[in-house]
């Protein structure tokens, strides 16, 4: 048993909560370690259909306690709409933590976001707009708002007077924009403060006698590695950390305890937002990829540039993170292709190199190595064995192995997941 961390090792959206799914069904803690609600995926189960920006999926199951660790940022608003969505479709929310020490994203945190998306013009980063970034940036210059503020009004109105002032000089002096009254965010939070009351708790004890007792407690992070900020493809990256670290501290679990740690990759590559992608299709066959792929972003809607699979981006990620086991999701979307690349270095000027690398203009301008493998041109779909795949399918995902430098273990296609071999028994 004991602790999973799950991440994601390319820019996001690689399928992490259908892998998490699948863990989950054995698992005493279900925590969100990072990010906000700029994440989301869907899960059906017997045709009813569950949509998850902020709780973990694991609270579709009942004996699971789902956490909304201490490193997200929330938006009470969306996290009230997701709590009652998926209690209209039937979910029980009884097992459902947040964290006290979770940060909010306050009113005028999207509304900054959209105008600094704005002020950088061709420079933006395409964020999601959901006030992510410059809640994180308050919550690292110490005036950010926690969750645990909820249940102290007095204390986060007085906070309200000092941060207030700084945010509307910002707001009407620098970008013209109208300003927010104190009376109107406390009476919003007031309200919040008595809707989520009953799911606001410290998680500190609860996890650490999981992980005591040797439960399986899987840390379930949101973006990608690529995404990372300390990490990733910087300016262009979210504001926390997706990488197993970033993990760790937004659950508060010493890296002792973590028997896995499972990177999930798309058998291709997508990123949605600007920056580098050195393997980005834009052509008609990224278009084909992604219309099979139905590669359109579940929080935002907006179109996800599409690649090939990146070898350096995924060993990059298996040594950052520590991965010792890779999930490969979306395998079938490859199923028509006569031939299948590879991306196993890149060249600039000249130069090869075997990882991304920190400055921004190089890997704008890289030139990826590819390897050319035939395609299996045969459906993947009904595949519930790595046996039941085609051999040269399974030769896509040896080669993506040695280049990616861990053990593929689960391999997904469109609806199910299959496992291939469980190389850790605790698993
Ligand atoms: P932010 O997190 O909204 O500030 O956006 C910063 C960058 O991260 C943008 O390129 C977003 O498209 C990207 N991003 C944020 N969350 C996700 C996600 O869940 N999946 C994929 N990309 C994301």
């Amino acid at each position: 048993m004991g602790v999973i961390v799950c991440v994601g090792g390319q820019w996001g959206d690689e399928g992490k909560g259908k892998v998490v799914d699948l863990l989950a069904e054995s698992a005493r803690v279900v925590l969100r370690s990072q990010g906000g609600n700029n994440a989301g995926h869907t899960v059906v189960v017997d045709g009813r259909t569950f949509k998850f920006n902020l709780v973990p999926s694991g609270i579709l199951h009942p004996e699971t306690v789902c956490v909304i660790g201490n490193g997200v940022v929330l938006d009470p608003k969306v996290l009230l709409a997701e709590i009652a969505a998926l209690e209209e479709a039937g979910a029980d929310l009884r097992n459902l933590v947040i964290s006290e020490r979770a940060h909010m994203i306050m009113p005028y945190h999207p509304v900054l976001d959209r105008l600094e998306e704005a002020a950088r013009g061709d420079d933006r980063l395409g964020t999601t707009y959901r006030g992510v970034g410059p809640a994180y940036s308050d919550k690292v210059r110490r005036i950010g708002f926690r969750v645990g503020d909820l249940q102290k009004l007095s204390f986060l109105e007085k906070k309200l007077n000092f941060v207030l002032p700084l945010k509307n000089d910002i707001l009407v002096k620098l970008y013209e924009a109208p300003p927010f009254t104190k009376e109107e965010i406390l009476a919003e939070y007031t309200e919040y403060a008595s809707r989520l009351d009953r799911f606001i708790k410290d998680p500190y004890p609860l996890v650490q006698l999981a992980v005591a007792q040797g439960h399986r407690v899987i840390l379930e992070g949101a973006q990608g590695t690529m995404l990372d900020l300390d990490l990733g493809t910087y300016p262009y990256v979210t504001s926390s950390y997706p990488s197993s670290g970033g993990a760790l501290a937004g659950a508060g679990i010493g890296p002792r305890h973590v028997t896995a740690t499972v990177g999930v990759f798309k058998a291709y590559t997508t990123r949605v937002g600007y920056g580098p992608f050195p393997t980005e299709l834009e052509d008609e066959l990224g278009e084909y990829l992604r219309e099979r792929g139905a590669e359109y972003g579940t929080t935002t809607g907006r179109a996800r540039r599409v690649g090939w699979f990146d070898g350096p981006v995924a060993s990059y990620a298996v040594g950052v993170n520590g991965i010792d086991s890779i999930a490969l999701t979306k395998l079938d979307v490859l199923d028509e292709m006569e031939v299948v690349r590879i991306c196993t270095g890149y060249l600039s000027k000249g130069e090869a190199h075997d990882h991304p690398m920190a400055n921004i203009s190089h890997l704008k301008h890289l030139e990826p190595v590819y390897e050319e493998l035939p395609g299996w041109g045969c459906s993947t779909r009904e595949a519930r064995s790595f046996a039941d795949l085609p051999e040269l399918a399974q030769r896509y995902v040896a080669r993506i192995e040695e280049v990616a430098g861990a053990c593929v273990d689960l391999i997904s296609v469109v609806a199910v997941s299959l496992k291939k071999k469980w190389r850790r028994q605790a698993w």
